[in-house]
């Protein structure tokens, strides 16, 4: 049997995005659980609903692959206090036209890191108002990460070993979650 797979969409589009780095952090410990993709969305263009029908081919790469995951990893900043505009812009074109969104029946983990205080909370809330809309089962999770010099070493690796942990708990719920909604994808995670 194989690994379900999962999808990780990281919700910011800057070179030395602190996300993408917590995000390949993430995605060294699902790997032993999940087949692991990152989903590109910084080249989809600005959502409009004219182009549904005949849409661009980014937003037809992004469907697929969207469809193709079993699960999803969001890793999200914060943009005053909701999420940043090309993680909304993505959302948007995988949910339409309407009636064959891309998002529905998929498990979801959704965290963020931010240098503030509330690590992404108020983004991460938004987040998920929006997916349990679009059908996602998002994992109850609190998992608000303060990003610090020394939290990701050299190779990629959450070096913290409380957060190493405490993440490796939540992609460890999210593997049995995904198996109790798609079995016949899981190995043994329950
Ligand atoms: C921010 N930032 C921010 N941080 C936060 O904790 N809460 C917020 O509401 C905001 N708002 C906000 C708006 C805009 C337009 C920008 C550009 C930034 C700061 C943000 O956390 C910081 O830039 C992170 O580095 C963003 O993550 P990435 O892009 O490095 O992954």
């Amino acid at each position: 049997m194989t690994n379900p797979a999962l999808a990780i969409v990281v919700g910011s589009n800057r070179r030395d995005s602190i996300n993408r780095k917590l995000a390949q952090g993430i995605a060294k410990l699902a790997e032993a659980r999940f087949d692991v993709k990152f989903v590109q969305i910084d080249d989809l263009p600005v959502y409009n609903q004219d182009h549904e029908s005949d849409p661009p081919a980014p937003v037809t790469r992004l469907k697929n692959e969207i469809k193709a995951a079993d699960a999803l990893l969001f890793v999200t900043p914060e943009h005053n206090r909701s999420i940043p505009t090309v993680l909304k812009n993505a959302i948007d074109w995988g949910s339409r036209p309407y009636g064959q969104s891309a998002w529905g029946g998929k498990t979801a983990f959704v965290t963020g890191t931010t240098p503030g205080a509330i690590g992404t909370a108020m983004a991460q809330e938004t987040l998920r108002t929006m997916l349990n809309f679009l059908g996602v089962v998002t994992l109850p999770a609190e998992a608000y990460i303060t990003f610090k010099p020394g939290l990701i070493d050299e190779a990629g690796r959450i070096a913290d070993e409380s957060t190493r942990k405490f993440l490796q708990g939540f992609v460890d719920r999210l593997a049995t979650l995904t198996a109790q909604t798609a079995p016949d994808k899981q190995r043994s995670a329950a």
